[in-house]
């Protein structure tokens, strides 16, 4: 950090506004809060922020403005009016398509605004903390003069390129893959629990499961890359037969089933284009490509 800390205003103090702006405040930045609902400055003026009467003033109060808020209509509403003084840099850390991202840098280079982009990956707790992972993408210069200032947020800060869309898509990949991953929590535990098994007595079982994602992740990533698809370990013809098992369990129980057909309907588009021999892997090239 400089001698001279720079001051930072956090725009938007819903969870994760909040843990932002105290984190910069926790790191010695003389740091400006502004929230729709003015009550929310309340505990952040008491640890040592200043209040902003307006977004605007809350823009005027410093070079950086870090904006943390629903989703990109929010940054719309609230910024679109402001006039930005100059020498302003934006970092939004709303999450965004990676579209709306593009459009949004767009939009700050008209102004004459420095863009970042940035996407945060983990929960409240880890900002400030060892375990917190923003990704940013942007201008490389605006990134290399901010990432003092960011590196209160904590953790691992990892920059991945000029194009302001790259960390949303890197977002929308990721959440892509924990909204899944929730379906099948919630899914599995409505299954058992119809069944007349508690939460608590699958659970330890479900960890096993996870246990293997991680490698399964690594090797499915390389397989794509390489465009190779062995089924050795086992094949999409044997999982396009096994699936309907669950989904008949789940339609006795009147469980919803959208998920799980739309599941087998991707295994079978696989094997009738001729790949039930497959491995897994290969199911991420048939959804990109329905005729593949
Ligand atoms: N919470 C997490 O664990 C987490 C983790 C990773 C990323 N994120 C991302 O961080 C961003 C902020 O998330 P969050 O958890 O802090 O809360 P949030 O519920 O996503 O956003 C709440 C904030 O948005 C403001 N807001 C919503 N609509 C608005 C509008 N039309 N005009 C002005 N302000 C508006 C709210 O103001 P009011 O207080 O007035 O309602 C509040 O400040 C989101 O993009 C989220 O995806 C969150």
């Amino acid at each position: 950090m400089s001698e001279r800390p720079t001051p930072v205003s956090v725009i938007g103090l819903g969870p994760m506004g909040r843990a932002v702006a105290g984190a910069f405040l926790d790191a010695g930045h003389p740091t400006t809060v502004w929230n729709r609902t003015a009550a929310r400055t309340e505990p952040l003026v008491a640890r040592g922020a200043t209040g902003a009467a307006t977004a605007a003033g809350a823009v005027a109060a410093g070079p950086l403005v870090v904006t943390c808020l629903l989703d990109d209509d929010a940054v719309h509403a609230v910024l679109d009016p402001v006039a930005f003084g100059g020498g302003r840099t934006l970092v939004n850390l709303t999450s965004a398509s990676p579209e709306q991202a593009r459009r949004r840098a767009a939009w700050a280079r008209e102004r004459g605004i420095a863009y970042l982009d940035g996407t945060i990956m983990t929960p409240t707790p880890t900002i400030g903390r060892s375990s917190a992972l923003v990704l940013y993408s942007g201008p490389e210069e605006t990134y290399r003069t901010q990432a003092p200032v960011l590196a209160s947020l904590g953790g691992t800060a990892t920059y991945l390129g000029d194009d302001p869309g790259r960390a949303a898509a890197y977002d929308m990949a990721l959440l892509d893959i924990f909204w899944h991953s929730v379906g099948g929590i919630v899914h599995g535990l409505a299954l058992a629990r119809a069944e007349g098994i508690s939460g608590g007595a699958l659970a330890p079982y479900a960890e096993s499961i996870f246990g293997l994602l991680p490698e399964m992740t690594a090797r499915f990533a390389r397989q794509l890359d390489e465009g190779v698809h062995p089924g050795e370990r086992s094949t999409i013809a044997s999982a396009a037969a096994g699936i309907d098992h669950i989904i008949a369990t789940a339609e006795v129980h009147g469980i919803d089933t959208g998920t799980l057909t739309a599941s087998r309907a991707l295994l079978r588009r696989a094997v009738e284009a001729g790949h039930g021999a497959d491995g897994l892997s290969r199911l991420a090239a048939t959804l990109a490509r329905p005729a593949a």
